[in-house]
């Protein structure tokens, strides 16, 4: 059995109030307004993914994960809002090249928080017409390049076990620093298994009050069975503890550094 208690110690929570996503729904550029470490740089919630990244650094310090799959036990848990703020946080250090792919090819959605065209996308690479240096697209966001799910196939699990994507993982590989895979829920599908057995790690997207905690050891035991390497949980959904009130603060100190910037 893993075990779960030192795997939940690794917990990263951040709490997205729903208010927010109403209040704003689009930024200038076409993003999503959840793709808050973006579309809301200083506020809490984009501290929180800085917090995740530096978790995710302490993880492994000697051999940082290259390729990191994003999963959870059901759908609607917050993977691929996880998965795009996580993204572009790392695509923050401008010296390091991110990658974010999107591999739920069943319910793609990165396409639409990223405000970008959903083909031509990985599965494209299967007719061959289509370059990878052409899949790989750029949206307004530093250092973050995206592939999107692409056209949509009757296959998806035959794909992402093909030799084929293994090879185009294998190229990508050798030019960005880190390949952040959106997935599919690990109950319903076997796709999240399959990738997360190429991959260096496998981050679960618990949902508070939401995520039955059997589920979770359950789809702990799946991953390890398919030699994928579940290495923490990240708790989405959560209130914000009264101690973090503080932080309000902390947004002012921001705003008003900009003011005396732009003096
Ligand atoms: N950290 C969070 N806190 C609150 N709601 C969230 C959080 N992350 C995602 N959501 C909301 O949960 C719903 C599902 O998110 P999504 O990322 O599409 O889930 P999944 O990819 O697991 O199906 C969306 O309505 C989204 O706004
Ligand atoms: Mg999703």
């Amino acid at each position: 059995m893993p075990n779960i208690q030192n795997i939940l110690k690794k917990v990263i929570s951040y709490y997205l109030p729903p208010i927010y996503v109403v209040k704003k729904a689009r930024t200038e550029g076409g993003q999503d307004a959840r793709l808050v470490a973006y579309a809301d740089k200083h506020s809490y919630l984009a501290e929180q993914y800085k917090v995740l990244r530096t978790n995710l650094y302490s993880l492994s310090p000697q051999a940082p994960f290259k390729t990191i799959v994003i999963t959870s036990t059901q759908s609607q848990e917050g993977k691929t809002v996880t998965s795009c703020n996580l993204s572009y946080t790392l695509a923050l250090d401008t010296e390091k090249k991110t990658l974010l792919i999107d591999t739920d090819l069943r319910r793609p959605t990165v396409h639409k928080l990223l405000g970008i065209s959903r083909k031509p996308g990985i599965s494209d690479i299967l007719n061959g017409e289509t370059a990878l240096e052409d899949l790989i697209k750029k949206p307004v966001l530093g250092n973050l390049y995206v592939i999107p799910s692409g056209t949509l196939i009757s296959s998806p699990t035959e794909f992402l076990s093909s030799a084929k994507l293994k090879e185009v993982i294998n190229k990508l590989k050798s030019k960005f620093d880190y390949i952040v895979f959106d997935t599919p829920p690990v109950i319903n599908v076997t796709d999240s298994c399959i990738l997360g057995s190429i991959c260096d790690a496998v981050l679960l997207v618990v949902r508070e009050g939401t995520t039955p905690k059997n589920m979770v050891e359950e789809c702990f035991t799946m991953l390890r069975h398919a030699q994928a390497k579940p290495k923490a949980c990240i708790l989405t959904d959560t209130t914000v503890p009264a101690y973090y009130s503080y932080l309000g603060r902390y947004r002012y100190y921001y705003k008003y550094k900009y003011r005396l910037q732009r003096r």
